[in-house]
């Protein structure tokens, strides 16, 4: 990643839970933290145009938006060193993704996921095709394009869900460079982290919102000690040697625990020593450990936004003079200025 540019973006999702913060929270800041290191340049932003297609309560929206600056502040971005801003922010966003719109086939957007599974949930569902679907979802991938355009962003670290996204942004950029002949957008290349932790949920699924099967990770104590205590388990005595990989409660821990606690709930499991109460606690006691420094600057920065929001036009005011320059590059080319 030396001196490269690298870009991630949010979608304001809402409250946090342990698979966010493994999979996605931890990875992105210390990835931050590398490339900065190694002389690059980090760009973090809150996704909140993208937002607007599903979520249309401006208090539910601005909540939401609150909750995860807060929470990547909490967990040790630093916003005087990454560039950390809101989309919304930015105007020249919205007039790149207009200018990319005009070289972007419609096919590129049929084909895109976000848009592709709700057509298929519609089919399953007996309902038209197009169903609640809106223009800002169906040209996602275009607004997207200019997000990671925008910066010349050399790498955008993503989930598989949004690989194809970062392909479509690339193959946007060659159609306009292509056009007119010279490399005036920057081509991305998506980074996909493979050892990311993939968090199974208290009922063994993948933890997700959707599935209401996640561990919070800034909730009251006794709402994570309700969620970590409903983890499914089975009937077998404390007595009986189990094999840990099969036992939910210890594949959470193994993903948040330090190694030696890990390898003290294996051992207890084998040898019968240790009952499901025992590993509950155990694993309540990690989830605490792992989020109680946080939370304290969680809640601060919650109670204090107004810092954020200075945080946030500071970000807003390094990135904007970038996407201004990479917009002008644009206009002259296409208006022959
Ligand atoms: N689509 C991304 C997601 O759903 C969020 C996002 C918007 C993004 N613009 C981006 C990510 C640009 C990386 C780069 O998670």
């Amino acid at each position: 990643m030396s001196s490269k540019i690298v870009l991630t973006g949010v979608k304001p999702t809402g409250t946090p839970h342990i698979g966010n913060l493994l999979g996605a929270i931890r990875p992105a800041i210390e990835l931050g933290h590398q490339v900065l290191s190694e002389g690059g340049e980090h760009f973090m932003f809150i996704a909140d145009y993208h937002a607007i297609n599903a979520e249309k309560n401006p208090q539910v929206l601005n909540q939401k938006l609150k909750e995860i600056a807060c929470v990547y502040l909490a967990f040790g971005l630093d916003p005087n060193k990454s560039v950390f801003y809101r989309q919304s922010d930015i105007a020249e966003i919205p007039e790149i993704t207009t200018i990319l719109y005009a070289y972007t086939p419609k096919g590129f957007m049929n084909k895109a996921h976000a848009y592709k599974a709700v057509v298929e949930k519609n089919q399953m569902a007996g309902k038209p095709d197009d169903d609640g679907v809106n223009m800002g979802l169906y040209t996602y991938p275009t607004l997207m394009a200019a997000d990671i355009l925008a910066y010349d962003t050399d790498v955008v670290p993503v989930g598989k869900d949004q690989v194809q996204h970062v392909e479509i942004a690339r193959d946007i950029a060659g159609i306009i460079n292509a056009h007119y002949n010279k490399p005036l957008l920057k081509l991305p290349e998506y980074f996909l982290a493979e050892h990311v932790a993939v968090v199974p949920g208290i009922d063994g699924r993948k933890m997700s919102k959707s599935y209401d099967n996640v561990i919070p990770i800034f909730a009251d104590k006794s709402e994570i000690k309700k969620a970590v205590f409903s983890i499914k388990t089975d009937s077998r005595p404390m007595e009986e040697p189990k094999n840990p990989d099969e036992i939910l409660v210890y594949q959470i821990y193994q993903a948040i625990a330090p190694q030696d606690k890990v390898l003290e709930m294996a051992e207890g499991l084998k040898q019968g020593k240790l009952g499901y109460g025992h590993i509950k606690n155990m694993l309540l006691d990690a989830v605490l450990e792992a989020t109680s420094e946080a939370k304290e600057k969680y809640d601060y920065y919650m109670n204090h936004f107004d810092e954020v929001e200075e945080m946030l036009a500071l970000g807003a005011s390094k990135a904007r003079p970038i996407a201004q320059k990479t917009l002008k590059r644009l206009k002259d080319a296409v208006f022959g200025r």
